[in-house]
Order: structure tokens, then sequence, then C-alpha cells
């Protein structure tokens, strides 16, 4: 049976750091409240005019096609996951194939949120088990600095979220590359739309078109109810974790090391709990950027090979969570 893994890993985050001080120029908000509630201290926000989610996402999949010992034109799928697109439409994944100069291949767009990377992890795989590609681009990116509400009444969600961009290639394994690093072992998705207003950017589509009338209320940015997104985020990733962890054969106590989406460090270190693995096993860096959506597992990844926490043979456990709700997990072998 053919299987998939991960060939190459990279990352890409704007230059421009922004403190948690320097958000107290916009908002009633201070060091103390957002190190004491997230953990975040800093996070990346980009270029105004000159970054966007596909400039950004370009730089990261340049890297990974290159650790991947390919070149984009050997790419035969494009899976790009984001929630704040360049566009309305076309999605970001033609965007790519275009600014990369790639083959007229096929470019998918994944509207999942900060599940986002994880849900087309779990798409590429069923296109590598099936035989239809070898080599996919699978993307998560982010500018979410365009789309916040930096007044008083937008705080609790705009401190939390930073830009960047994360891009893997995802390789058919044959049968006799049993032990190929970064093998995909399974993959779990799910929704509870019943929740779908608790977190959404409510204007913009068919629904809620922008009017002079709404404009003032910001209804082109993320809102959000934080105290339920944070309760289903520890319920879901940690079910999401032990369904992933249950269809692999293995058990939370064989985990090496789990990379988490980057939302909140009290959010991961109650996953930890349940899961009864200590916080050295836990990859974080929300301290750095913040929370990037669908780039915080790819940015991580990267960040976890380079520091050399992807040791050979280690289970790997990527788990995801974000408006819809969704949520999505995956086990993968190194
Ligand atoms: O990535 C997708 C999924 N997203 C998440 O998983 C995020 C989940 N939620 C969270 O991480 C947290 O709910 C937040 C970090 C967003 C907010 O933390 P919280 O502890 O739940 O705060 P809260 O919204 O319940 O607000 C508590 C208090 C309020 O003041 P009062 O009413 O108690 O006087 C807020 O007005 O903290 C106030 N507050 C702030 N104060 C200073 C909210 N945001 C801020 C702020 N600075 N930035």
């Amino acid at each position: 049976m053919l299987s998939s893994k991960i060939a190459g890993i990279g990352k890409y985050l704007p230059a421009n750091v922004v403190t948690n001080q320097d958000l107290t120029a916009y908002m009633e908000t201070s060091n103390e409240w957002i190190v004491e509630r997230t953990g975040i201290q800093e996070r990346r926000y980009a270029h105004r005019t000159e970054e966007t989610t596909t400039t950004m996402a370009v730089e990261a999949a340049k890297i990974a096609i290159e650790r991947a010992g390919t070149t984009a034109e050997e790419i035969d799928f494009i899976i790009f996951a984001t929630l704040s697109p360049d566009y309305y439409f076309p999605g970001c994944g033609v965007l790519v194939q275009r600014a990369m100069g790639m083959k007229e291949i096929g470019a998918l767009d994944i509207r999942n949120q900060c599940s986002g990377f994880v849900y087309a992890l779990s798409v590429a795989d069923q296109f590598i088990k099936t035989g239809m590609y070898k080599n996919i681009l699978v993307i998560g990116s982010e500018k979410h600095s365009f789309g916040l509400d930096f007044s008083t009444r937008g705080r609790n969600v705009s401190v939390i979220f930073g830009d960047g961009a994360g891009a893997v290639v995802i390789r058919r394994a044959d049968e006799s590359e049993t032990d190929a690093p970064g093998r995909v072992l399974s993959t779990v998705m799910g929704t509870d739309g019943t929740l779908a207003d608790v977190l959404k950017v409510p204007g913009g589509g068919s629904a809620c078109p922008i009017t002079p009338e709404n404009v003032e209320l910001h209804p082109n940015t993320i809102h959000m109810e934080g105290r339920e997104t944070f309760k289903h985020a520890v319920t879901r990733m940690l079910e999401a974790s032990q369904q992933a962890l249950e269809i692999a054969g293995l058990t939370a106590a064989d985990v090496s090391l789990v990379i988490p989406h980057q939302a909140n460090a009290r959010i991961i270190s109650a996953i930890a709990e349940r899961l009864n693995l200590p916080l050295d096993r836990v990859f974080m860096n929300l301290d750095k950027y913040g929370n990037t959506s669908a780039a915080t597992i790819p940015v991580a990844l990267d960040e976890a090979n380079k520091a050399g926490r992807l040791k050979k043979g280690d289970v790997v456990l990527l788990v995801a969570f974000g408006g819809g709700f969704t949520w999505a997990s995956s086990v993968v072998r190194w």
C-alpha cells in the first residue's frame, strides 16, 4: 500500500516584530495581561503592501521544495490552507502556481481556519494513497494583521494573532520505505457547525455584505467568544489526538513530541496534562509568533526539526482546532 511522508519543511516569518508593549499604543492592554493569559510575548506583522498571504507562502514553499530535494516543476498538486486569503477569489493556491511558475497542476484552497493545515495534510495523504499524485505542496499561511480590530473592543482577539507561513512537501513513500522519516500514520478531522457563530468573520460574505451602515462594527474582522472557544479547543484537541493515536495503534505514552496549534499556552498545557505528557514533550513557539492560524503547525514543525527534536523513530502528534468549530489531528513517524 502507498503511504505519504513529509519530505521537506519550510517557513517564512515577516521581519517586523510587534511586542505586547507596542500594542498598548492602540488599545487598553498590557504586557502582563497578554503574557499571563496567553503566553505570547511578540508576534510578526507582514509589510502592509509588499507582503501578502501568498508572497509569504511562496517563500516558505521554496524552502520546503528545496529541502525535499526537488523543484517546483516536480510538484503535481497544491493545497493551500488560509483564513486570510489575498482575495475572496481566486484562492491563494492558484496564486502560488503563478508566482512559482509551476506546471498547470491542480490547486485547492482549504477553508478550515486554524485546523486548515492538518486538514490539508489529510487531503494530501488521501491523494498520495490513491496513487494520483507523488509530490504535493501543502501550505498554511496567514496575514492576520490587515483584518484585526485594534481598538480596545477587539483586544481579546487582536493581541493573539500574528502573520507567517509554513509549507511542506508531502511525497509518496513506496512499500520498501517502511522506515522513511516523516511518514503519516493517521489523520482525523471533525467539525461542529452548531458553534459556527462563536468564532467567525461575520461580514463580507453573502449572508452579511459590508455596507456603509454596518462598516463601523468592523464586520470584516475576527469576532470570537474567547472563553467558549478555549473550552472547546481543549476538549476537541484532546479527543482528536486520542483518535489519531488509536488509528495509528499507539497511545499518548508513545508520543515523543506533540506539535499543537499555537493559540494559547494555557490551552496547550491543559492538553498536555490530560494526555499525561510532560511539557518537555510539547512544542511551543507562540511566545515569538502568537497565533498564525493555519501556519502554526508547519512553522512549529520546521523549528522542531531545526532544533533536532524530530529524531528517527519519534512519534510526532499534530493537533489543531479552529473556527467552525473544526479540529484535526495526525500522527507522523519520524
Ligand atoms: O486559534 C483558534 C482558536 N482560538 C483559541 O483557541 C483562543 C481561545 N481563547 C483564548 O485564548 C482566551 O479566551 C483569550 C486569550 C482570547 C482571552 O482570554 P480570557 O482569559 O478568556 O479573557 P476574556 O475574554 O474572558 O476577558 C477577561 C477580562 C475581561 O475584562 P472584565 O470584563 O473581566 O473586566 C476583558 O475585557 O480581560 C479583559 N481583556 C483584556 N484585558 C487586557 C480581554 N482582552 C484583554 C486584553 N488586555 N488584550
